[in-house]
This record gives structure tokens, sequence and C-alpha cells, in this order.
């Protein structure tokens, strides 16, 4: 008997199927788009601008409206194009997002003088959203005014001491809404109630996966480049490397990576970077040592802007040098996340302009490449998870981020050759007993800081002047705020009697307890 060939099937790639979060003015519309993905379901964020033709080309599993900080019948308040109720798309409402689809769909909103902040106890009464979940749960409220009657056909299935429509499903015409706010921690059942949604609801299947991300990205690359060459400038951090990474996977050694080592990074990380690129993966890398030049830029500037715009220049001196010397390379990998896509107006739907990043490895705008942007679609947790199935080390995975022009800008004052080296011996120091005490992926950042001042000591049965160290460590979510993070004595006495043990011309060290702000993460 003839053998049966199952017909190949052609699955759809997760990004063809979008679930688009409607951004109506809310602060936690990026939050949500993560929250969806973090099910394993692909989203993107669309202003509420967005015409209706627009979303259905992107033909969308589902739609969620976001929060938003009006009420929906202020005179400016966001909108949505009519045409996307008649999608036949299944759409959930987020507080805002709710209430305007009670507004425009025959309910009502009113400011019943009944406002709800916070944790609040919600009366789940069915309804699909609500599977699996207990019909008594906190959830997390932010709102003034409150649906009074819900869309017709609707049927309410949630409510709250103060609020009694504070859920409502309508299936048949695939109307979702919720008052409280599903994405945010403080909703301890938010993510079931997400995943009823996209599961249940929507029927959206959990692909987007690293893996996934992998498969499709590569294609892409491919599809974009042919066999042409492409250039890659690597700094040390997580982005460029998985850039650099999945634009190799794709097209092997016509991907070439440009190292330029300004001098200025911490401790065996360059050292890294070359093993890990060159060791390991085998990515043809161009490592310029370029320390000298650095140093020599600096000498003599404290003025941390000055020292900033030198680092700048002159690393985008160096990499032109060594991309001319190269050959004509027409593409050139750029570590974009969508973070920035919707930061530069990406979600509006105009082209969007990406910002530009005061960083080191920012090129200048006139560069005659065309760009390859791998990580276009990711967030930073994205890429990192894209970085482990890649196989890239933990340690670059998980860096905690640095700021461009390095160590320049944690030395006060002029950098020489001996502080740079203090420094870096220092924050070697701390970074390790960090990581030995399972702390530092706890911390968005974690460093040391050498001002330029000198204290009186006593060594032995000698007196120094030497400089102190400063430790900085903080938590935080974006960099936008952080608190100082609360070290345990025990860890804090090891790296202050390691640092001024070890390390020659330091004497003190010392603790940053200020948070931001009013201060900064940086000290500069
Ligand atoms: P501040 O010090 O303003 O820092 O609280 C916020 C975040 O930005 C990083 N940072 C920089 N990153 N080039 C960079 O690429 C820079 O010049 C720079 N200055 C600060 C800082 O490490 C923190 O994460």
């Amino acid at each position: 008997m003839a053998e049966v060939l199952p017909f190949e099937r052609h699955e759809a790639a997760p990004e063809d199927r979008p679930v688009l979060v409607v951004d109506l003015g809310g602060q936690y519309s990026q939050l949500i788009a993560r929250r969806v993905r973090e099910c394993r379901v692909y989203s993107e964020l669309v202003s509420h601008r967005t015409p209706v033709q627009a979303i259905r080309a992107r033909n969308p599993r589902a739609l969620v409206l976001s929060g938003g900080p009006a009420s929906v019948y202020a005179d400016d308040a966001p909108e949505v194009d009519p045409g996307l109720w008649e999608l036949g798309v299944p759409a959930l409402g987020i507080c805002y997002g709710m209430q305007l689809m009670a507004r425009d769909l025959g309910g009502r909103v009113e400011r019943t003088g009944a406002s709800e902040f916070g944790r609040t106890e919600l009366n789940a009464e069915g309804g699909a959203l609500f599977e699996h979940t207990p019909d008594e749960q906190v959830v997390w409220m932010s709102h003034r005014d409150s649906v009074t009657a819900p869309p017709e056909g609707a049927r309410v299935t949630g409510s709250s001491p103060s609020t009694p429509i504070a859920a409502f499903e309508a299936p048949e015409r695939g109307l979702y809404g919720v008052q409280f706010h599903p994405e945010v921690v403080h909703t301890p059942h938010g993510n079931e109630v997400l995943k009823n949604f996209l599961y249940g609801v929507a029927g959206a299947p959990p692909t987007w996966t690293a893996a996934a991300v992998i498969e499709e990205q590569v294609e892409r690359i491919r599809a974009q480049v042919g066999s042409a060459r492409v250039l890659c400038a690597l700094s040390g951090g997580v982005d460029s490397a998985v850039a650099a990474l999945l634009v190799h996977k794709a097209v092997g050694h016509q991907l070439t990576c440009v190292f330029v080592d300004h001098g200025l990074l911490r401790k065996e990380e360059a050292a890294q970077v070359i093993e890990t690129f060159e060791g390991h993966f085998q990515v043809p890398l161009v490592h310029v040592d370029a320390a000298d030049r650095f140093l020599s830029r600096l000498e003599g500037v404290e003025d941390p802007e000055e020292k900033r715009k030198r680092v700048g220049e002159e690393f985008i001196r160096v990499f032109e040098q060594e991309s001319k010397r190269l050959g004509r390379i027409p593409y050139l990998v750029q570590g974009t996340l969508y973070s920035d896509v919707i930061e530069s107006g990406g979600t509006d739907g105009v082209a969007a302009t990406i910002k530009s990043h005061h960083n080191v490895g920012g090129l200048p705008e006139d560069v005659d490449f065309e760009l390859v942007e791998p990580l276009r679609l990711l967030f930073k947790d994205e890429v990192r998870r894209v970085g482990e199935e890649l196989g890239l080390p933990e340690r670059m995975v998980w860096r905690q981020p640095f700021p461009g022009p390095g160590l320049a800008i944690r030395i006060i004052g002029e950098v020489t050759r001996e502080r740079l080296e203090i420094l870096r011996e220092a924050d070697s120091i701390l970074q390790e007993e960090v990581r030995r005490a399972g702390l530092y992926r706890e911390l968005w950042q974690s460093f040391a800081v050498l001002p330029a001042i000198r204290s009186v000591g006593v060594q032995g049965d000698e007196r120094t002047y030497a400089y102190p160290i400063v430790i900085r460590a903080v938590t935080s979510e974006d960099a936008m705020t952080a608190d100082w993070a609360r070290l345990p004595y025990d860890l804090l006495e090891t790296i202050s009697s390691r640092i001024i043990n070890e390390i020659p011309g330091v004497n003190r060290v010392v603790l940053d307890i200020s948070s931001k702000p009013p201060s900064t993460i940086e000290w500069e």
C-alpha cells in the first residue's frame, strides 16, 4: 500500500493573528500587551485613532481596550472608530475601555459618586472570564465613573460593594468588560482572567514562544538581506548580543560584528564578549582595542556631559574607520526594542522615528546603511528569553543596565588610568558578592562609584589619605523611579572589608541611601 503522506500544514505565525491592545491613554496599556504576551499570545499596541480598516487588515484574534484617564463624557475623551464594534472579533474592555463599550453599545455610564481606588472585593457571578477563579476575589480598581447599565444583551458577571456592575459579558456579541485591572499584580487572579479571555473566549493558541520568535525572525532576516553582508556593533549588552545572534543564525558568515572596546567596561566584560562571540558562536568578529584613544580623549575632562559627548564621538569615529576597512556592507543591525517603537509614536500608525539613544553604539543618522532590526517586536524580557533560547551565557542575558559611556561617568572628575583601575576592581568585588548573595537579578542595578575626594584613614600603623568608594544599589521597574536596595548588613560588611583590604588607594566605603527622585541612579 502506498504511504500516505500528510499534507504539509502551514501554521499561521503568531504575529499573523495578533491580539491588538487599543491604547486609550491609560498608564497600563503597554503592561496589558506584555501580559498578553506572557500568556504566549502575540500582542501589539495600537492607537485608539487607528481606522477600523487598518485594524481589520491586521486580522486580529481579539481586541483589548485599555484603561484611560478620562471620563467617557469628557469633551476630549478618547474614542474608537465605531466600526470596531462590527468587526466580529471578541473584545475585552478594561476600566475606561469597558465604559466606552457600555456608552457606545446601548449601556450607560455615570458618575455615581462611588469611586474606587486600590484593593476591592469582587463578587464574581459566573461568566467565561471568571472560570476556575473564586467567587469572591480581590481586584485592583481605579475609577470615578461607573457603568450603570451594561451594553444591550449583556449579563452582569461581577460586582463590588460600591459598583454593582463591575464586569459584564455578551458572548453573542463578543463583548466582555471588567472595571478592574487584570493586568496589575495587585489583582491576584488577573492572569487567569486574561487567559480565560485569550484561550477560552478568543481561542488564541499559546504559540508565541522564544523558539517561535527565533524561527520567524530568522526567516524575515533572510528575506530582507538575501546574500548581502551585514554589520553589527556589539556593546556587551544583551540587546546587541541577541540581535547579532539572530542575524548570525539567519545568515551565518554574511554577518561581521565590530566590538569597539573603549576600555571603560567592567572587569572581564570585553573578554567575555570575545569569548562568547568569537570562541563559542564563531561569529566573525573585529575586536578594536581602542582604550588608549578613548582615554586620551578623556584627559582633563571633568564635566559628565562632555565625557558622554567625547566618548560618543570617538565611538562613531572608530566604528566608521573599521567599517570602511571592511568594504561595502549594505546592512546594519540595530537592537531597537518594541518599547522604543512605542515611545516614538509607533502605535499611532505613523512612520516611527526611533528615539535616538544617548548610548554609545548610537550611530550617526546619516549612515548609508539599511537597518536590520530583529528585536523591533520584542519587549526587554522577551529579548532575554530569546537570548537564553539561543544559548547566550547567563551573565550576558541577565546583565544589569550599564551606561554606554561606561565607567567614565561613574568616576567623578577626571578619568585616569589609576582611577579607572580602582573603580573597576571595586565594582568587580561588589558584583561578585552581590551575585554570591543571590541578589544580582533582584536588583535593577548595583555598582560602585568613585568620587573625586580623598579622606584620612588608618591602616596598620600608618595614616592614609585615600579615596572612598560609594556603593549604589537600586530596585526599579523602568529606571524612571528607583528605590535604594536594602542590602543585608552582612553583605555590606563583606563588600566593604574586601574593597578596603584588596584595593590600595581606597580606605573607606559608603552606601548611597537615596531614591530616585530626587536623586538619580547614576552619580556622574
Ligand atoms: P539616571 O542616572 O538618570 O539613569 O537615573 C537612568 C538609567 O539610564 C542609565 N544611563 C545611561 N545609559 N548612557 C546610557 O546608555 C548614558 O549616558 C546613561 N546615563 C544614565 C542609567 O544607568 C540608568 O539605568
